[in-house]
């Protein structure tokens, strides 16, 4: 998988370009960053978007021919590794297996973004990904052995090393809204740095946006003294206040009930 995105990226302009698109419905997307005309500086990064955000579905003659093979298997991997690490989640939170997987769904819309960081000739003066935390349910990361990417703990930033055959699994705000902030999303970036290209494949489990579900608090984890702390949401609505916004900021503001 980490062959075959690198190799995309490496093609000429000309052969990519015939997937560029900043139209978030598209089901595949090759741009640079998705805030482009929203953050005050660009990211040191290209990316390959593959979303089944709303189909959840897509047919191989609809992905770039280079990476093809490579990405259909490993949409049917990662969804299937997807499926156990809801069911430990749901345990976690003291709820039957199925409930986030199966109940919730919040597996069934994927998205697959496929990244390029370059070399870059002065790595202080960017970053390959800027602070931020990931909107979905849930995150998978596969990364290659370069590293750079860092989580913020207790106000520092720490590095997460890559671990070869292992991936990083982050909670996203769709799930810490969910789980009441039982489960919270954590801060991370990745810098730039002058050794490149690096590689990282990220699939983000964003549930059922259409038709559209109606998500909130788990009822099971509200009580009197573990009031809701926010209102029921679409994950249209909460996606589409996402990238409306500068990526640093979560948005988890804008559904918070006012206690
Ligand atoms: C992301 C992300 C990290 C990486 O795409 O949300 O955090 O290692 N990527 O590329
Ligand atoms: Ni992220």
């Amino acid at each position: 998988m980490l062959n075959g995105i690198r190799r995309f990226h490496e093609q000429d302009a000309e052969v990519k370009k015939e997937y560029y698109s900043h139209d978030q419905t598209k089901k595949v997307i090759y741009g640079s960053n998705v805030d482009l005309y929203t953050s005050r500086a660009a990211n040191w990064r290209d990316t390959l978007t593959i979303s089944m955000m709303f189909s959840y579905h897509v047919e191989p003659h609809e992905l770039p021919s280079i990476c093809r093979s490579a990405i259909m298997e490993y949409i049917n991997q990662v969804t299937k590794l997807g499926e156990v690490v809801f069911k430990l989640l749901s345990e976690a939170l003291g709820l039957k297996p199925e409930h986030l997987g199966g109940t919730l769904e919040c597996g069934r819309g994927r998205a697959l973004v496929c990244h390029y960081y370059p070399a870059c000739p002065e790595p202080n003066l960017t970053l390959g990904t800027s602070k931020h935390t990931d909107p979905p349910f849930l995150t998978i990361l596969l990364q290659d052995q370069i590293g750079g990417l860092q989580v913020l703990r207790d106000n520092h930033w720490v590095d997460v090393p890559p671990v070869s055959g292992s991936f990083v699994v982050n909670i996203g705000n769709l799930l810490q809204m969910t789980s009441n902030d039982e489960f919270k999303s954590a801060e991370h970036r990745v810098l730039a740095n002058r050794v490149g290209p690096r590689i990282s494949v990220v699939c983000f489990f964003t549930g059922v946006a259409v038709p559209p579900k109606i998500y909130g608090p788990i009822k099971e984890l509200i009580s009197e003294e573990n009031p809701s702390l926010y209102k029921e949401f679409t994950v249209s609505e909460y996606v589409t206040k996402f990238y409306s916004r500068a990526i640093d900021k979560s948005g988890l503001e804008d559904f918070k009930l006012k206690g």
